[in-house]
C-alpha cells in the first residue's frame, strides 16, 4: 500500500497570492517526485464547481450567512470524499488553494455565523479531516484587495464587502495561525512571488520532510 500523503491547504483574504503559490509548489514538489495533486475551494469536484459559482457570483446578500456556511460544506463534503482523500490514500500530495480555515474566517468571523456555529457544522459535515499543514499568506487588505481588483474576474461577490469586513479577514486567520502553530505558518504575502515560494518551501521541507 503506498504511503499517505500529505495535505497542504493555503489560506488567506482576497488577493493574497495563493493561487501562484500553489502552482510554484506544485512544481517544486514534482521536481521531488511527488505525485502532486492541485485543487480548490470552492470547488475541486463537478459538483463542487457547481456550488462554487452560486456562492461567489452575485450580490453580496444573496445568501444567510448559514446557508452560505451550509453551501460551502456541502460543497467541501463532496470534494474531499470525491477527490481529496481518494487521492491522499494513493499516495498523492494534495495542495488546496483555500479549505476549512476560509470557512471559520469568512463565515464564522466576518460573516458573522460565529466559531462555535462553523466548528459544529464542520465537524458534522468532515469530522476531525483536516490538512497537515496550512500556509498563511498574509497581507494588507488593501494591497490585498487591490490585486484582486485588478484581476478582474467576475468572482467577485466577496471582493464587495466592505473594508471592516477585509480586515476581519485578517485578523481572523492570524488568530487562528497563532492558536494552531503545529499546523499553520504565516508568511509575508507582500514580498515578490519568488521569494515568497522561497519561504513556502522552506517551511514545506522543514514541516513535512517532501
Ligand atoms: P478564491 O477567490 O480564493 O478562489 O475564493 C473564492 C471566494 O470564496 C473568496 O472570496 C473566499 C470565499 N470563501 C469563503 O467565504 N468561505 C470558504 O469556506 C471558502 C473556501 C471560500
Amino acid at each position: 500500500m503506498a504511503e499517505r500523503g500529505k495535505f497542504i491547504s493555503f489560506e488567506g483574504g482576497e488577493g493574497a497570492g495563493k493561487s501562484t503559490q500553489a502552482r510554484l509548489l506544485r512544481t517544486s514538489l514534482e521536481e521531488r517526485s511527488r505525485a502532486v495533486l492541485l485543487t480548490r475551494e470552492p470547488g475541486g469536484s463537478p459538483g463542487a464547481e457547481e456550488i462554487r459559482k452560486l456562492l461567489v457570483e452575485g450580490a453580496t446578500d444573496r445568501w444567510t450567512p448559514l446557508a452560505e456556511t451550509l453551501l460551502f460544506l456541502a460543497a467541501r463534503a463532496d470534494h474531499v470524499a470525491r477527490v481529496i482523500e481518494p487521492a491522499l490514500a494513493a499516495g498523492t500530495w494534495v495542495i488546496s488553494d483555500r479549505f476549512s480555515d476560509s470557512t471559520f474566517v469568512y463565515q464564522g468571523l466576518a460573516r458573522g455565523l460565529g466559531m462555535d456555529a462553523v466548528r459544529t457544522l464542520q465537524r458534522a459535515a468532515l469530522g476531525d479531516f483536516a490538512p497537515d499543514l496550512t500556509l498563511v499568506l498574509d497581507v494588507s487588505p488593501r494591497a490585498g484587495l487591490e490585486r484582486a481588483v485588478a484581476r478582474g474576474a467576475h468572482e467577485n461577490r466577496f471582493e464587495q464587502f466592505d473594508a471592516a469586513f477585509h480586515h476581519r479577514l485578517r485578523d481572523g486567520f492570524l488568530s487562528i495561525a497563532a492558536e494552531e502553530p503545529q499546523r499553520c505558518a504565516v508568511l509575508d504575502g507582500t514580498a515578490s512571488a519568488e521569494s515568497v515560494a522561497a519561504n513556502v518551501w522552506r517551511t514545506v521541507v522543514e514541516r513535512l520532510a517532501p
